[in-house]
């Protein structure tokens, strides 16, 4: 069959409050043109993020029943532990509440001043655990990676040769090498098998360990089984074992590829680094065999460890992105290619050239298409990167809007009204007004800031 279709049906239904354009209006400007200022029952479709929004499935409820909320060696957490080490086979897994909190205890054992952390490209949160250190986190995502018309197919990739020289002339100052896959910041896209054991190789060549950020793992794999010659014939299991044999740790985010709606996870296998991890762990999260979550979280995202890697949902997965994206692209909309994993990246920067970047073609954008059509889309551009520590601003490399894609979550109606609601602003982009901003923070301002419409 050519339709592709959702590999599930639906039992539990949330009904969507069908706003008019009028209402939208005033809730925006009640809003100060900040999308996070809305009520998310204000919103259609709401794309602002697939992290933490997934649909649950049946058994993952089921699974919630059976959670033993124990302190102590809760059968939950060791159900937890051997889903993640039937895919991940790390000697320790601590389960903290969410991604971040694996981040900050990592960083605050082998982070500091003086010290540098190299990445394909850190997603925004690892970045900061690490800087709050005080050392240096470092970015070396190959050089397609900036060109958003590039259809490279593994933009996520590592430069290797930047990394080599990096720890030739400043080993001493790094205590590990992160890989981030699916690569977020840079567009959800992925890294190729090879890329992953070129770094593993480059790492322990010189004597240091490769943690994987692991978010979006089973789409990388799903990305390499498609796309990597000689990858084509594996199972996705295999191709995600592959990936984390050559690692010594990871850091995982359950809100992503996990199904969860909270939950996250360190795990390696040196074992002094796992003691003080679980010291620190106590201090700030909990106990060892709960971590910050439920017992029934942990059950949660055991089951979800087993759906996620189910080669038809990623198969629908990528192509209901793919499918928005071939949309956007007959419509005339720039967009980053080749389309991510989780998300499409519209360039609002190409796309509305009349607005100047300090006049946030991203927001205004974001603004447009909650205003025509209830939908709520993320700026990743100029608000989100411009602000510099000074109270200056400068443009970002990029103005991009994200549309991720809850998973499991909307259906292809939905993504055809995404489409008809981007022909209605498309007939409009020439009269698309930049903003100013009226009130910031003084770090992070998309969350928080006000804007008004220039003139
Ligand atoms: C690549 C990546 N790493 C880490 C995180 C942080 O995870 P969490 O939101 O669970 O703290 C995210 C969240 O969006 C992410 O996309």
């Amino acid at each position: 069959m050519k339709t592709i279709i959702e590999p599930f049906r639906i039992k539990v239904v949330e009904p969507i409050r069908l706003t008019t354009r009028e209402e939208r209006v005033e809730l925006l400007r009640r809003a100060h043109w900040n999308l996070f200022a809305l009520h998310s029952d204000d919103v259609i479709i709401d794309l602002l993020t697939d992290s933490g929004t997934s649909a649950m499935s049946a058994e993952q409820w089921a699974a919630v029943m059976r959670g033993d909320e124990s302190y102590a060696g809760s059968p939950s957490y060791y159900r937890f532990e051997s889903a993640v080490r039937e895919l991940m086979p790390f000697k320790h897994v601590i389960p903290t509440h969410q991604g971040r909190a694996a981040e900050a205890i990592l960083f605050s054992i082998v982070g500091g001043s003086g010290r540098i952390v190299p990445s394909n490209t850190h997603f925004d949160t690892t970045r900061g655990n690490i800087e709050v250190t005080g050392a240096e986190a470092v970015d070396l995502v190959i050089a397609e990676a900036h060109d958003p018309s590039n259809p490279h197919p593994f933009k996520g990739n590592m430069d290797l040769d930047r990394l080599d020289s990096l720890l030739a002339s400043s080993g001493n100052r790094v205590p590990l090498v992160m890989l981030t896959i699916t690569n977020n910041a840079g567009g959800g896209q992925p890294v190729s098998l090879e890329n992953v054991r070129g770094v593993a190789e480059v790492a322990h060549r010189h004597g240091k360990a490769l943690f994987i950020d692991g978010c979006r793992f089973a789409e990388n794999a799903w990305f390499i089984k498609c796309r990597e010659p000689g990858q084509g014939a594996r199972t996705v299991v295999d191709i995600v074992r592959d990936i984390f044999a050559v690692a010594d740790g990871m850091t995982m985010s359950a809100k992503k590829d996990a199904f969860a709606n909270i939950g996250g996870w360190l795990a390696l296998n040196d074992d002094a680094l796992a003691a003080a991890a679980r010291n620190r762990l106590i201090l700030t999260e909990g106990f060892p065999t709960y971590g910050g979550l439920a017992g029934r979280d942990l059950d949660a995202i055991a089951v979800g460890l087993r759906e996620i890697v189910d080669e038809q949902y990623l198969r629908y997965r990528v192509r209901t992105n793919e499918y928005i994206g071939e949309k956007l692209t007959e419509l005339g909309v720039p967009i980053v290619l080749p389309v991510g994993g989780h998300a499409v990246f519209v360039d609002a920067r190409r796309f509305l050239p009349h607005i100047a970047p300090l006049q946030y073609p991203g927001q205004a954008l974001a603004v447009a298409l909650y205003e025509l059509g209830g939908i709520r889309a993320c700026e990743i551009g100029t608000v989100m990167f411009g602000q510099r520590p000074d109270g200056t601003e400068v443009p970002a490399e990029h103005d991009l809007v994200r549309l991720a894609m809850p998973r499991r979550v909307y259906t292809q109606s939905h993504a055809d009204y995404l489409i008809e609601v981007f022909d209605e602003v498309v007939k409009v982009r020439e009269q698309l007004q930049g903003l100013q901003i009226i009130w910031q923070p003084s770090q992070l301002r998309h969350f928080t800031a006000r804007f008004a419409p220039v003139g």
